[in-house]
């Protein structure tokens, strides 16, 4: 059994390096997803595949499924834990794909790879408003839509005019009003690679955006932890609680919480943060769960994951 796994694994990995060759794009081993990811935990990886253009992502991908060869997409890895066992899959890694924003009137063209926060300062510079809210928070363009990003007020889908994705192995324009952009989350599939986005946004004055931004920011800065290893707030919400869950967690006392490596954010209890050179997905998981089951035990609600838990079985 073991013996044919690693057979099919060597056939995979003898067709990835065709297949990356020939389209020329960058393709890594050894790397583990404590590298990837902003907890800085989780397991090794086989391979990290990282096209630089749009089309050369759509094209990879294609290949990839014509193989059946199993991938995700990692943008920066901010909003992601991985499990510490063996992940036998390829990550898409869309970092690479971060050309300098395209800016016509009222709307801009960004691929999937570049950065939001500097999305937003690009943005509000042009006089461009409607993610200002955003700034600051850590991850890339593509992950935003993917999730629906949101923060004081503003959620990245309620500019999106036209997102663009990879089908048969091209670069897709789908708008933005048919796809649903719900509390962090989409109706995106899984299978469904994000290449960029054209956001049509607002005409505002480019200092009162900026002193919008700036203002979300320092209220982000007062109020939760940065510079820590974090994946932002681990939960979501819950739609019916008068209450969010990271008043829900301080109020348990759960602050300051610990499980091997992983602490309850003293500064935000719904933040679980990564410490130490031996911290273990294992701990944040197992912090998470102990979080899970007391606030079902003292309010008997189910906490949702707002981080995506990534399995390497
Ligand atoms: N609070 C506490 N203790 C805590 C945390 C919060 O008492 O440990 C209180 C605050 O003082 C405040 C209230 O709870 O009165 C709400 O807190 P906050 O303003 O931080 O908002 P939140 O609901 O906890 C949400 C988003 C954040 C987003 C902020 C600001 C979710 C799960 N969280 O947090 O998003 O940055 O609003 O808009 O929707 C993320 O998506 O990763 C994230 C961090």
């Amino acid at each position: 059994m073991v013996e044919i796994e690693e057979q099919n694994l060597s056939t995979r990995d003898t067709a990835i390096e065709e297949i990356t060759t020939r389209l020329g794009v960058s393709a890594e081993r050894g790397k583990r997803f404590a590298e990837l990811t902003s907890l800085r935990v989780g397991g090794a990886v086989d391979w990290v595949l990282s096209p630089r253009t749009e089309e050369q992502a759509a094209a990879l991908v294609h290949e990839l499924a014509q193989k059946e060869i199993a991938w995700r997409p990692l943008g920066s890895g901010s909003n992601v834990l991985a499990d510490d066992g063996a992940h036998h899959y390829v990550i898409l890694s869309l970092k690479e794909l971060k050309a300098a924003p395209v800016f016509t009137g009222d709307r801009v063209s960004v691929s999937a790879g570049y950065s939001l926060p500097r999305l937003c300062v690009d943005t509000a510079r042009q006089g461009l408003a409607g993610i200002e809210g955003l700034n600051g928070i850590p991850g890339t363009v593509g992950g935003a839509l993917w999730m629906n990003a949101g923060a004081f007020g503003q959620e990245i889908g309620t500019v999106v005019e036209t997102v663009r994705v990879a089908r048969a192995g091209q670069v897709v324009g789908i708008p933005g009003s048919e796809v649903k952009w719900n509390y962090r989350h989409t109706s995106f599939q899984d299978g469904e690679l994000l290449l960029g986005a054209t956001l049509l946004m607002h005409p505002d004055d480019p200092k009162e955006i900026e002193a919008r931004m700036e203002k979300a920011k320092s209220q982000r800065m007062a109020t939760q932890p940065h510079g820590a290893r974090s994946a932002g707030c681990f939960f979501k919400n819950p739609p019916a609680a008068s209450i969010g869950t990271g008043k829900m967690i301080d109020d348990l006392g759960m602050k300051g919480t610990r499980r091997g490596g992983a602490v309850v954010s003293p500064k935000h209890a719904n933040f679980i943060v990564t410490e130490g050179e031996d911290a273990k997905a294992a701990d944040a998981l197992a912090l998470a769960e102990e979080i899970r089951g007391r606030v079902k035990r003292e309010h008997g609600i189910d906490l949702e994951y707002e981080v995506e838990l990534w399995s390497s079985e």
